[in-house]
C-alpha cells in the first residue's frame, strides 16, 4: 500500500472554540472557512492545504480520523483490496465526508485500536496561500506531510502487525520507556510519521507534532505559552531519535501537541537500519506543569469494531 504522508487529523472536544485563539496565536497556525460552514468547526492548517487540523465541539476530548494520503485514484482502489483481503471492513465515503475532508475520494477503516483511519487522494491545495496566525517563517510540510502523531494503543503487537503487515509503514526504531515500548514508523522521509505507545486497556492521541523551519520558532511559541500561562506538557528536549528538538504543550482538549525543529530524516534509498533505544531525549523533555495526558480513554482488552 502506497501510503504517502500524514494528511490531516480531525478531533473531537468540548474546547474546540478555543482552537480559534490558540492555533494561530500560539502555534501560527493558518485558520479557514469549513468547506460545509458548520458553525461549530474549527480548521487549522500549517500550509497551504486548508483544513489539515480540524476541530469540532463535541462531549469528549478524542480523536475521530486520522488521513493517510495517497497519490492517486489507482493506489486508492488498490489499498481498498488490499485492505479487504486483509479481512479489514473497507467503507466508501459519502458526498458530504468527501467535501468535509476536501479530497477528491477517501475511504475508511478502523485499526486494530479502534481508532478511525482514512485513505484519500486528491487533497485541496491552495498555493501561495499559506498566511501563519502569527508572524512565523513556516512548518516543514509538502512530502512530509502534516507532522507526526503518537497514539497509545491497548495492544501494542496487534497494531504493530497492523500498521506494518497491512498498510505498509516501515519501522524507523523504537524506544523502551516508562516500562512500555514506542514504535515509530515512517512513509517518507520524515522520520516518522506514526508512533505507537503500548498501554494495556488504554487508547488515545498522546500527542500530533508540527515541525517549524527555524529554531526561533521553537523560542517564540515557548515564550508566548509562558506570556499566556499556558502549561507545558514537557519542557524542552531534543529526543534520541529523530533528534528533534522540542517542547510539548498541552492543548485546550486534552492531547498535547511537540512543537519542534531539526529532526533527522530517513533515507530508504540507503538501507535504513532499525536501532533501539533506552530514553526517549538525550536532554530535556522533563515533565511540565499541565500534569497527565487528559486524552486517554479506556478500552476493552479487544475491540469490537476489529473483531466483527
Ligand atoms: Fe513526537
Amino acid at each position: 500500500m502506497k501510503v504517502m504522508s500524514l494528511g490531516y487529523l480531525r478531533v473531537e472536544s468540548p474546547e474546540a472554540k478555543e482552537w480559534a485563539t490558540f492555533g494561530p496565536e500560539v502555534l501560527g497556525l493558518a485558520t479557514s472557512e469549513d468547506p460545509l460552514g458548520r458553525p461549530n468547526v474549527v480548521s487549522l492548517s500549517n500550509d497551504d492545504r486548508p483544513g489539515r487540523l480540524t476541530i469540532t465541539e463535541g462531549p469528549a476530548n478524542r480523536m475521530t480520523a486520522v488521513g493517510w494520503e495517497l497519490p492517486n485514484s489507482e493506489e486508492l482502489e488498490r489499498a481498498a483490496d488490499e485492505l479487504a483481503s486483509a479481512g479489514v471492513e473497507v467503507r466508501r465515503a459519502t458526498d458530504s465526508e468527501r467535501a468535509a475532508a476536501q479530497v477528491r475520494d477517501l475511504i475508511s477503516f478502523t485499526d486494530p485500536a479502534g481508532f478511525h483511519h482514512e485513505l484519500f487522494y486528491g487533497q485541496l491545495t491552495l498555493p501561495g496561500t499559506f498566511r501563519p496566525g502569527r508572524a512565523m517563517s513556516g512548518f516543514v510540510t509538502g512530502g512530509q506531510g502534516l507532522g507526526h502523531i503518537v497514539l497509545v494503543v491497548p495492544d501494542l503487537a496487534a497494531s504493530l502487525d497492523f500498521f506494518r503487515g497491512v498498510l505498509g509503514f516501515r519501522v524507523s526504531d523504537e524506544i523502551d520507556m516508562m516500562g512500555g515500548r514506542v514504535v515509530f514508523f515512517h512513509v517518507n522521509p520524515r522520520h516518522h510519521s506514526l508512533a505507537i505507545l503500548g498501554i494495556p486497556g488504554m487508547r488515545g492521541l498522546h500527542h500530533l507534532m508540527l515541525q517549524v523551519g527555524d529554531i526561533d520558532e521553537v523560542g517564540v511559541a515557548h515564550d508566548l505559552c509562558a506570556d499566556r500561562g499556558i502549561p507545558l506538557a514537557m519542557t524542552l528536549g531534543r529526543h534520541t531519535n529523530d533528534r528533534m528538538f522540542s517542547f510539548y504543550v498541552r492543548t485546550p482538549s486534552g492531547f498535547e501537541v511537540e512543537y519542534g525543529w531539526g529532526a533527522d530524516t530517513v533515507d530508504d534509498e540507503n538501507e535504513w537500519v532499525v536501532t533501539h533505544m533506552v530514553s526517549p531525549s538525550i536532554w530535556g523533555h522533563k515533565p511540565g506543569a499541565a500534569g497527565p495526558p487528559g486524552c486517554l480513554e479506556p478500552v476493552a482488552a479487544s475491540s469490537p469494531e476489529w473483531d466483527s
